[in-house]
């Protein structure tokens, strides 16, 4: 990966010096023990395993037990984290945690719940809330706190818990989505090299808000018995423009962070979609003339898990091998909103 981006520097008093890199310094992810095939979805709902895996790629979805919230998710996946980078709750200065299925409509934020539980009382705490972009916004948001030096460690996660939002009689949807968490440890580095989160493209179009939304309840008291029956209770989407919309700021998203930093397909080890569907990325790949290898494709095993699609992607490349010091990767997202995103990180 050979493609060494212009240094990150900032005036001061005249004198140009390197500014604090934000780098990943830990990621890992959770996600409930119940795993749930499309064979077993098929026996209630008018679908199959075979539309299911041609119109999506997915075969698999894990899906959260009635005791959990989408906070034990985020708590789990970054309590792992913080095990992992050997780092107390102490030392973190900001959590932040992407979700678009928190544990309440109102508050407390998820971010506030898992604050509490790993010990962090030297943080602050917000959620971010993005749609399935949600963990690119968060990344960046995190990035920024770094590299203006006001924070050191930023814990960041994406969560969800979208079984309890869909609509299971809707075949429509509800085939779509899983539940999980990833989280992430973005730290301070000031070594030698451009190793962390680079740059992003973060944008948005409000326009397109009515096509993907969900406008009533929570996860910790969903509606239960008839939600189906109350207007914005359940998930509700326009698929076909969602896909269209989905596909266009793919191919055109990465090619402009390519293009923006200099860069041609060519330098990138991988590109982390997020998992919403196999055939966006394959239209996206065909669009943007990508080759489908440089794609980490997992929404096989765990389905549309929104915001934590990301960085559970991240996790198991990371735990499989696949992510060497060096690697130039690119992120990016798509969602209600609606939203999209991307981040380019030197590994
Ligand atoms: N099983 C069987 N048949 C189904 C199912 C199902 N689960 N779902 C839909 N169908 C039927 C439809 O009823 C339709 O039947 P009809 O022709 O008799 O009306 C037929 O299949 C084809 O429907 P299409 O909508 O044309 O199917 P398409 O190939 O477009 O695939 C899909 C639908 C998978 C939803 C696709 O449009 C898509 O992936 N859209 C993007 C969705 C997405 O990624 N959303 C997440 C965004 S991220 C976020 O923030 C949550």
């Amino acid at each position: 990966m050979g493609a060494r981006l212009p240094p990150l520097t900032m005036q001061f008093n005249n004198i140009t010096i390197a500014s604090m890199r934000a780098v990943i310094r830990a990621v890992d992810f959770a996600v409930p023990a119940r795993r749930v095939a499309n064979e077993e979805l098929s026996a209630t709902l008018d679908t199959s395993d075979e539309w299911i895996r041609s119109h999506t790629g997915i075969r698999f979805r894990h899906i959260a037990a009635s005791s959990q919230a989408t906070s034990d998710l985020a708590y789990e996946a970054c309590r792992k984290v913080l095990d992992q980078a050997g780092v107390a709750g102490n030392e973190i200065d900001l959590i932040l945690v992407a979700t678009a299925s928190p544990d309440f409509l109102g508050f407390p934020s998820v971010s506030c719940i898992v604050q509490d539980k790993v010990g962090a009382k030297n943080a602050g705490a917000m959620d971010v809330g993005a749609g399935c972009t949600g963990f690119i916004y968060a990344l960046e948001t995190a990035r920024n706190f770094v590299v203006s030096g006001s924070a050191r460690n930023v814990l960041v996660a994406g969560a969800e818990i979208l079984s309890r939002i869909v609509n299971w009689d809707d075949r429509n949807t509800c085939v779509l989505f899983g539940d999980g968490a990833g989280a992430a440890l973005v730290s301070a580095d000031s070594g030698e090299g451009d190793r962390g989160i680079l740059r992003s493209v973060l944008r948005a179009d409000g326009s397109g808000a009515r096509l993907l939304e969900r406008t009533m309840g929570g996860t910790r008291f969903p509606f239960t018995g008839g939600a189906a029956d109350i207007p914005g209770a359940c998930l509700h989407m326009d698929g076909r423009q969602v896909y269209n919309f989905a596909v266009r700021v793919v191919a055109e998203g990465i090619r402009e962070m390519l293009e923006k930093n200099g860069l041609t397909i060519d330098d990138v080890a991988w590109i982390v979609p997020h998992q919403a569907n196999v055939r966006i990325i394959e239209a996206a790949a065909r669009r943007a003339q990508i080759p489908m290898r440089k794609f980490f494709l997992n929404i096989e095993e765990y389905a549309n898990t929104s915001s934590a699609s990301i960085p559970i992607a991240l996790s198991e490349m990371h735990s499989r091998g696949l992510l060497k010091n060096g690697d130039l990767l690119v992120t990016f997202g798509f969602g209600a909103g609606l939203t999209y995103g991307g981040n380019l990180i030197r590994w």
